[in-house]
């Protein structure tokens, strides 16, 4: 139980006054991915309201949201119209199922959706998350290979320090061992192959980006071959990598990928948890690179975070054995597809459209490159790498030989200066040694050159001190 916190202040604190928010927060809350041991001295930091691309703390300081919390405020924060919308549904049905019935916020939506989603992708399941859409991904094409005569394929290939969720059958897509280890024995079925990473690329392969890419791609099917194609269920990318700081496809790359699954009979999912809706100038990051999936996983911008909704989008294909006869897949989740997240969902791309995002995003992507590849004069800055709204910043000791951080080193870099010392600044963005030491920015699709100066200005300041504590 916790005391009964109820004063009041103007800060959006709510029922628990600003000062009890510290100790309630420490007392009562665990926070996600997060050494809690952190916050034995120092305070846990609470956001209490959002404006555009800016958000404000307890204290009401202001900070750039240049992650867009976490890959998700596409629109911005503090959309009334989206507000209302999810109002308006709450007070005509709060809730239904998707267990044998509809509503229309969830019909409208799978019809929108089909209208934007590459090819024959007509068929939408809804979930609640990502980690949930990528898990269901698997389980369709498990379920689908067994009605289709074809029970041995189960297996799922992914891309090394690839990101796909936490729960325990996304975990096994995941290719992080270190978010993997606590939790082994894991669902049987995951195998790794190579990632996009150029800057990384294996001496032999790192002539030239094109060559390149024809070796990761290749990879994937020598892992296919290896493991045996019939024990292969899908392939699961994503258009430009997270995890590890933004991997863009080299070109050429994912034609490639697409031939082999083909060949093979092996699904093409693209999780495009993070790249979908606008994060690339696109509504899908597929349709940026060209490239037709089997499914497509999705969530997090799909709302702008006004309400949580994850699904997938299948083919016309993988639908047609479920149309016939006592055929069911056999899964789903209470929540999945809430009416107040389908309502909130349509009035975000409402906006997409009305205000051109895509549009926005496509015309200034050129310009937030430029703005932070003027951080490459900075010793510490070894690589800025990706594409529309989505950045990676590697950070590395030696920038001729490459040399990154001892784990030591990024130890002291990342979790005792960079993360606060940024934070402290005003940009909220990420610093992460997943894969080698990086920044990451995925600010809101609204973001113009007044932001990107704003961040690069930080950046500068902060990854100046940084290099001067190495
Ligand atoms: C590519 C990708 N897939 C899946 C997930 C899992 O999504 P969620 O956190 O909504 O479960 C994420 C989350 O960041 C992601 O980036």
């Amino acid at each position: 139980m916790t005391p009964d916190n109820t004063v009041s202040d103007t800060t959006g604190a709510g029922r628990a006054g600003s000062h009890d928010l510290q100790d309630v927060a420490k007392r009562n809350l665990w926070l996600h991915f997060t050494r809690m041991s952190a916050y034995g001295a120092s305070d846990v930091p609470v956001i209490v309201r959002g404006s555009g691309v800016y958000v404000y703390d307890n204290h009401g300081k202001r900070y750039l949201d240049g992650l867009s919390g976490l890959f998700v405020s596409q629109v911005g924060h503090g959309r009334t119209e989206i507000a209302e919308a999810a109002a308006r549904q709450a007070s005509e049905l709060a809730y239904f199922p998707l267990w044998s019935y509809a509503h229309p916020r969830a019909v409208e939506l799978a019809g929108r959706l089909a209208e934007l989603t590459p090819g024959d992708l007509n068929r939408v399941f809804f979930t609640t998350s990502g980690s949930e859409a990528v898990e269901s991904a698997w389980k369709l094409a498990k379920q689908y290979f067994k009605l289709t005569g074809q029970p041995a394929r189960y297996k799922v290939i992914s891309r090394d320090i690839a990101y796909h969720g936490t729960s325990m059958g996304a975990l096994a897509v995941t290719g992080l061992a270190d978010i993997k280890y606590p939790f082994e024995p894991m669902t049987p079925g995951g195998v790794r192959v190579p990632n996009t990473n150029f800057y990384r690329a294996p001496g032999f392969a790192a002539g030239s980006l094109e060559d390149f890419g024809t070796w990761a791609a290749d990879e994937i099917e020598r892992a296919i071959l290896r493991e045996g194609p019939e024990s292969v269920a899908a392939v699961y990318v994503e258009p430009v990598q997270n995890s590890g700081g933004c991997f863009p496809p080299p070109p050429g790359y994912f034609e490639r990928v697409r031939e082999i699954c083909t060949r093979h009979g092996v699904l093409l999912v693209s999780d495009e948890v993070i790249c979908a809706f606008g994060r690339l100038g696109y509504y899908f990051g597929s349709s940026r690179y060209g490239y037709q999936p089997d499914i497509i996983t999705f969530a997090k911008g799909l709302t702008s975070g006004y309400a949580p909704l994850g699904g997938m989008a299948v083919s016309d294909a993988l639908m047609e054995p479920f149309l016939s006869g006592q055929s069911t897949f056999l899964h789903g989740v209470t929540f999945a597809g809430h009416p107040v997240s389908a309502a909130v969902a349509l009035a975000n791309l409402d906006i997409f459209e009305k205000e051109d995002l895509l549009g926005n995003v496509r015309a200034n992507e050129g310009a937030f490159r430029a703005t932070l590849e003027k951080l490459l004069d900075l010793p510490i800055v070894g690589d800025v790498r990706g594409d529309g709204y989505f950045y990676g910043i590697e950070l590395v000791k030696d920038k001729a030989t490459r040399e990154t951080f001892s784990d030591d080193e990024s130890e002291r870099l990342l979790r005792g200066f960079l993360s606060q010392a940024l934070f402290d600044a005003g940009l909220i963005c990420r610093a992460d040694d997943r894969g080698d030491p990086v920044v990451q920015l995925a600010p809101p699709l609204i973001c113009t050159q007044e932001h990107f100066d704003e961040m690069e200005r930080i950046l500068r300041e902060v990854l100046t001190e940084a290099w001067g504590r190495i």
